[in-house]
């Protein structure tokens, strides 16, 4: 039997891997597979939590390989990575999304000479000021297999010389897990949650997540868009779970949103979508949110000056409106006057992305 390490590190991860490790525990499929987790997030709340609440099983190994900078971020997780494939368990490596353990581990795996198939390939922001789109770049330049979750990524990745049968457009792994949970979550008890309490509070609110690097580590950007959410909330309240490199940013440049942005320690997934998925807003620069609420039609304001998921704007509910606070104000206001984005969801998000990309590995994995 073939087995296939599943790696994963940082929180947007874990909603990846979820369904992937769903599809494959699934009977007749003749693929084995690990969990190797590389602590890149390693607090409870970023990190154990999802494990949890996704179902995910436990990691058969884990590294100690969070904090510090990204070189040595990656550093600790290559050298780990590098004695995990010399034991000889894996036939093939899959990593997902953008984070550093995904380009760490591609590019051990690749030189042990392991397959290395990269789900969310393809996608491009065009920002090579962001961290993600060189870890994005640089994975799908050695990765065997190419599995893709919107059109542009396909395109992205001919144009970039990648052979067409090496691409693969599945669908998006991310809406498998959303839709799963979202059932789930309609069939529970969620007056426990903490994020029921905020909903009974604030009838009406918006969501917002910051954590970019190029948001939150300038004081003056940072400063700019924090003004924002100060006036926007006059109009509405906002609800802020906070990412501890955002919390520390918040404290360092004495940056006060007010006392109607409410800040909460990060949130597991279900106490996010929860509360997301009736808000009348969300304000972020997370790629994975803006496709979240594309997914299930809730209006999104991103905090950015681009993104590699254009299908959000070009079809779903995402405006991109950059940092300056005029524009962040004025797409807010645009929703509250009930003039937010209409949607539909994307070909393919259809919640069965995984089922695909597990059906096609068990085809390659067969003929090698
Ligand atoms: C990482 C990903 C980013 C993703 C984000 C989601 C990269 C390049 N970035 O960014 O794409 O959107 O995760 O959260 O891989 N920290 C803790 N506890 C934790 C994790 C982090 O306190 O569990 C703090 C540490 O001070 C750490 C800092 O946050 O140094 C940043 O963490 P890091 O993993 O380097 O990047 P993120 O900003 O989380």
């Amino acid at each position: 039997m073939k087995t296939i390490a599943i790696v994963a590190g940082a929180r947007p991860n874990f909603m990846k891997i979820a369904p992937i490790a769903r599809a494959l525990r699934g009977s007749g499929n003749g693929l084995a597979f690990s969990i190797v987790h590389t602590g890149q997030h390693y607090d409870h709340e970023m990190n154990g939590v999802f494990f949890e609440e996704l179902g995910i099983p436990p990691p058969d190994i884990c590294f100690e390989s969070g904090g510090g900078s990204h070189a040595q971020q990656t550093a600790k997780i290559m050298l780990a990575f590098e004695q995990y494939c010399l034991s000889g368990r894996a036939d093939l490596v899959l990593v997902v999304g953008d984070v550093n353990s995904t380009l760490a581990c591609s590019i051990v795996a690749k030189k042990q000479r392991i397959p290395v198939a990269h789900v969310e390939a393809g996608l491009r922001s065009g920002d090579m000021a962001m961290p993600e789109e060189i870890n994005r770049i640089v994975t799908d330049s050695i990765a065997d297999l190419l599995f893709v979750s919107e059109p542009s990524g396909v395109s992205n990745l001919l144009r970039e010389g990648k052979a067409r049968e090496r691409v693969f457009h599945v669908g998006q792994v991310m809406v498998d897990n959303l839709i799963y949970q979202r059932d789930k979550l309609a069939d529970a008890d969620t007056s426990r949650l903490s994020s029921s309490a905020l909903k009974a509070r604030y009838s009406r609110y918006g969501v917002v997540t910051l954590h970019r690097p190029s948001n939150v580590d300038d004081p003056a950007t940072f400063s700019r868009v924090g003004h924002a959410l100060r006036e926007i909330s006059q109009e509405l309240p906002l609800i802020f779970p906070v990412h501890p490199r955002t919390r520390a940013n918040l404290q360092r440049f004495e940056i006060d949103l007010g006392p109607e942005v409410v800040l909460t320690a990060p949130l597991s997934y279900m106490e996010f979508l929860n509360l997301w998925k009736d808000a009348v807003v969300a304000l972020t620069d997370s790629g994975g949110l803006q496709e979240e609420t594309t997914a299930l039609g809730v209006p999104c304001i991103t905090v950015r000056e681009n993104t590699e998921r254009p299908i959000t704007v070009d079809e779903g509910t995402n405006e991109v409106v950059g940092t300056d606070p005029a524009r962040i104000k004025q797409a807010a206001a645009k929703v509250l006057r009930g003039e937010g984005k209409q949607g539909r969801r994307p070909q393919l998000w259809d919640g069965r992305a995984a089922e695909r990309i597990v059906e096609i590995l068990r085809r390659e994995l067969a003929s090698h």
